[in-house]
């Protein structure tokens, strides 16, 4: 059987959504693994039927747009539908990771990325970050770089406020999101051994 991974996300207006695919791309550039994606407003309570999809991932990856410096509330109230799974510790042992994008360089999404490292830390998972040197931090190097922001818990990216998901985030932060998401697969398949 594959090892599988599930990317969850949240998106208000696409930008996330972008990101989501790419992690998701990334992660199917692996073979042995097979990687479902799944909306976090789908699951609202602990009835929700896409939690069942869960239990059964041996990998969740997590990316929510960062709104007011946290997840955003869509995104939290998945986190909290999964309560009775943190009850009974269904998922331990399985790895996460987590993508955030916002509007502003900063943003305070490291915030966002802090809230799903604890989040998996309470379901006893295991964290999987970004494992990519940071770009753009020298004087040859540019915003074309992949990581230019420069993350390391998980992956951020960034989409000018007046642009579209058609070209925001920029193709960089794409990059960045398909290692991201092969890495984490690479991750898993080592993880299941
Ligand atoms: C309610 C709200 C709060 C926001 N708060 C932040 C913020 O704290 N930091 C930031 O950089 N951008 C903030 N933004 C901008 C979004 O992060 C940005 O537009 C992002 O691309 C939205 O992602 P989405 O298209 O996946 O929803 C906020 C946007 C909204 C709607």
């Amino acid at each position: 059987m594959p090892t599988s991974i599930a990317v969850v996300y949240h998106s208000g207006y696409g930008h996330t959504e972008v990101i989501a695919q790419a992690v998701a791309e990334g992660a199917r550039s692996v073979s042995g693994v097979s990687v479902s994606i799944i909306t976090a407003s789908e699951i609202d309570s602990p009835d929700s039927a896409a939690l069942a999809q869960l239990d059964n991932a041996d990998a969740m990856i997590f990316g929510a747009p960062t709104y007011m410096g946290s997840a955003s509330a869509v995104f939290k109230s998945f986190m909290e539908a999964t309560s009775t799974r943190w009850m009974e510790q269904k998922w331990a042992d399985k790895l996460a990771a987590g993508f955030t994008n916002s509007g502003s360089m900063n943003g305070d999404k490291q915030n966002t990325l802090i809230e799903f490292f604890t989040f998996a830390m309470q379901h006893g998972m295991a964290w999987v970050g970004l494992g990519q040197m940071p770009g753009n931090n020298h004087s040859g190097g540019s915003e074309n770089d992949s990581n230019r922001l420069g993350a390391s818990i998980g992956c951020m990216s960034q989409a000018n406020v007046d642009q579209g998901g058609d070209v925001a985030p920029p193709e960089s932060d794409r990059e960045t999101a398909r290692l991201f998401g092969a890495r984490v697969a690479r991750a898993a398949l080592r993880w299941q051994q």
